[in-house]
């Protein structure tokens, strides 16, 4: 069974406020998405298996722990994921990164699915799915699902704002996935955009609004 992990940290949160205010910019906002991607990377990358090494430090000989066992992908859905992929990149630089790419009908809220492209050993990796906001879940659910149709057994969720519905729609569809998400909002609105939220990631990470 996957654990549901809330963040709920000051660094997170100061971090959100600047997300949430409606006239902060792109360039900020970009990076803002970004810093949180990386501490919560930071948190849900604790239980990564890591093996003993020996160096010479220039004083002694040191004994040292470095990242071991089943190799990593992270997989962005398109396009808000993107922008937590470069900051988790910097920190498991040899990660294999998939692309998932889906759009919401604006009608129905259902994902459409346009692309979708993974490593092709992706069935080897533990992988992390990346997407700032998780709304009605139908984006995660799908993308989850077209991970474990190529093999994945070891897929975990990160999200930086959840709504209640959307994690229940994640945990029950896929009650085997670790959801880390930074902050749980109210509700969704009459749009299925979260309240409070921040309103549309991909449109402010990439300033198409
Ligand atoms: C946003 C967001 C998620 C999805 C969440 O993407 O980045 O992928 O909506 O909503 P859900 O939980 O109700 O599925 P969007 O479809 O707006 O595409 P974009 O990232 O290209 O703007
Ligand atoms: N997608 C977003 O980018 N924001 C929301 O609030 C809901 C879906």
């Amino acid at each position: 069974m996957g654990n549901l992990y809330v963040l709920d940290h000051p660094l997170i949160h100061h971090k959100l406020a600047l997300l949430r205010d409606a006239r902060t910019g792109v360039k900020e906002f970009r990076e803002g998405v970004g810093e949180i991607a990386a501490l919560m990377c930071y948190e849900a990358m604790r239980d990564l298996p890591t093996e003993e090494r020996e160096v010479e430090t220039p004083v002694a000989r040191a004994r040292v722990r470095v990242l071991a066992g089943k190799k990593l992908a992270i997989v962005p859905i398109l396009r808000a994921g993107l922008g937590m992929v470069d900051p988790i990149l910097d920190l498991v630089p040899s990660a294999k990164v998939g692309h998932i790419g889906l759009m919401r009908d604006p009608e129905t809220h259902q994902p459409i699915t346009y692309y979708c492209k993974l490593p092709p050993d992706v069935s080897q990796r533990r992988v992390f799915v990346l997407d700032p906001m998780l709304a009605t879940g139908g984006s995660a659910a799908a993308a989850i699902g077209y991970l474990k149709e190529a093999g994945c057994a070891s897929i975990t969720m990160l999200n930086l704002i959840a709504a209640p519905e959307g994690i229940e729609v994640v945990r029950k569809a896929h009650p085997d996935v670790d959801l880390y998400v930074a902050v749980v909002d109210e509700r969704l609105n009459e749009n299925a955009y979260i309240v409070p939220g921040l309103g549309d990631a991909g449109d402010r990470i990439f300033g198409t609004k």
